[in-house]
């Protein structure tokens, strides 16, 4: 049985801003049922929900600063979890990383600085729990500077350092490495310098014992000068120590037979309950009920990453066919008020929520006939696996988890039964407004169609085996 650290800056459902916290709040459970000892450790939030009781378990003292460690638990689950309290940095509002106008809070560095010392101090025991990990596995640039800090200890954990998305690399200031009070020896341009910046992203990826990625795809895709920002050479150079798990989905949460979101839950035994989602979706929405028009889905992050701007180009031709779109997202502005203008001008065939709402996103998931998944780059997305369990044909894009998870349809992924989705290459409208096209296509064949609807059902997208492929590189470490 191995001990087992998870660091990371957020974890469904106790707080959450898009996939690392799903990831965070089911990847440990799997693990768990592994028979693992495995804590998470994360920052005590103003918003994090604990249901659990929470208790007081140590103190210690970090850059002169008092800090206490509670106890809870990850909810309805046995899994321990660590909070780092410090109020003075995580007693703020709403979301972790950014203000109400969407501003990053102005001492970020400062926070996931501390945050990382703090957890380093946890990993060497220095809180005298009598328990020390033989792995501690870090998530994105808000635990950068663990592996860093920690190869400059005596025997310690082992690290893993996993990418969620390349694009966050936690950049700041020259002047903040004196404010930071790193040590000298982590500074240079092998270490934690980048282009004259301090890269919190790097710690990770040039100290981690292990690097991995969420997808195998995207693990190729961030050695090359496309996805990599700049980074791309240090991967190449790790690649011996680099590669891609595929993430697994909470099947707890996400499962169309027991998902308590859902008015009418329903299986591919009663595939025909579908369809009364579908129409309270419209209804939700106020757009017109009606079984037969297919009905088009978006949820997530309305940033470029996404490929927004792929779907505002294809949108007013889009919009003169026969279909519903419906949307549920925030982010950029820009593509917030471009989207609710021509909601307005087509209120019959296009709705929208701009903001996060859990129950909507089940709904949505549940009563669209087709998800719009068109990203520039996706180092793995749920989404589109949500959307193939609850029978609903994913639209992606051919990069990172979205290649490795979706089957496009030809001829002969129909004729042996893999075809899942509708998968296009090229990141532009163009290619995007075919993929669309061949969409209704087949859902004019309703025979076809269900059968894809199946197919995507009946895939195995749990954690189970991703879990055990993490299981033996800790054991490998
Ligand atoms: P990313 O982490 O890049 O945003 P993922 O597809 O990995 O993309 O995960 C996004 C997660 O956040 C999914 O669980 C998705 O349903 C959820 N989500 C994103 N935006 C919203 C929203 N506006 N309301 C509810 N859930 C959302
Ligand atoms: C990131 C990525 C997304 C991935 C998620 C969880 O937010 O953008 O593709 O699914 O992390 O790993």
């Amino acid at each position: 049985m191995k001990k087992i650290l998870f660091v990371t800056s957020e974890a469904h459902p106790l707080i959450k801003t898009g996939g690392l916290a799903d990831v965070s709040g089911s990847l440990p459970k799997a693990l768990a049922e592994l028979d693992q000892d495995i804590r998470i450790i994360i920052p005590n939030y103003q918003a994090l929900k604990a249901t659990e009781s929470v208790r007081f378990l140590f103190s210690l003292r970090v850059d002169n600063r008092n800090i206490n460690i509670l106890e809870t638990k990850l909810p309805d689950s046995k899994v321990i979890v660590w909070l780092v309290d410090y109020p003075t940095f995580f007693n703020y509002p709403g979301n972790p990383y950014v203000d109400e106008f969407g501003e990053p809070w102005v001492n970020n560095a400062e926070r996931f600085a501390l945050f990382c010392r703090v957890v380093v101090e946890v990993a060497m025991d220095r809180g005298y729990q009598d328990w020390k990990p033989d792995v501690v596995h870090c998530n994105d640039w808000q635990t950068g500077l663990i592996p860093a800090l920690l190869s400059l200890e005596h025997d310690r954990p082992a690290t893993v350092f996993t990418i969620h998305n390349m694009a966050y690399q936690g950049l700041y200031p020259v002047s903040d490495v004196a404010l930071l009070n790193l040590p000298g020896q982590l500074w240079h341009p092998e270490g934690l310098e980048f282009h004259n910046h301090l890269s919190f992203i790097k710690g990770g990826l040039v100290y981690s014992d292990f690097i991995t990625t969420v997808s195998p795809t995207y693990a190729l895709e961030i050695q090359t000068a496309e996805y990599g920002y700049g980074l791309e050479g240090l991967l190449e150079y790790r690649k011996d120590t680099l590669g891609g798990i595929i993430n697994g989905i909470d099947l707890d949460q996400w499962d169309p037979n027991t998902d308590t979101y859902l008015p009418h839950k329903f299986s591919v035994a009663a595939l025909d309950q579908k369809l009364l989602n579908k129409t309270e979706l419209q209804t939700r929405f106020s757009l017109p009920s009606n079984e037969k028009v297919p009905l088009f889905g978006l949820i997530g992050r309305l940033v470029e990453q996404k490929g927004i701007d792929l779907i505002m180009d294809c949108l007013p031709e889009m919009l003169n066919m026969d279909l519903q779109f419906v949307l549920l997202g925030s982010g950029d502005k820009v593509f917030e008020k471009q989207l609710q203008d021509l909601a307005l001008q087509y209120p019959d065939k296009m709705a929208l929520k701009i903001g996060y709402d859990e129950g909507l996103a089940h709904l949505i998931e549940a009563g669209s006939d087709v998800f719009l998944m068109p990203s520039r780059f996706e180092p793995c997305g749920l989404n589109q696996m949500y959307s193939q369990r609850y029978g609903t044909i994913p639209i992606v894009r051919k990069t990172g988890g979205l290649a490795d998870t979706v089957t496009d349809t030809l001829p002969e992924s129909i004729l042996n039964n893999t075809a899942s989705g509708i998968v296009f290459n090229e990141a532009s409208a163009s290619s995007l407004l075919e993929a669309i096209k061949r969409a209704l296509i087949l859902y004019s064949i309703p025979d076809s169609w269900k059968k894809m609807q199946i197919t995507g059902m009946e895939k195995d997208f749990s954690w189970q085996k991703s879990a055990e492929e993490y299981l033996a590189l800790y054991d490998s470490l």
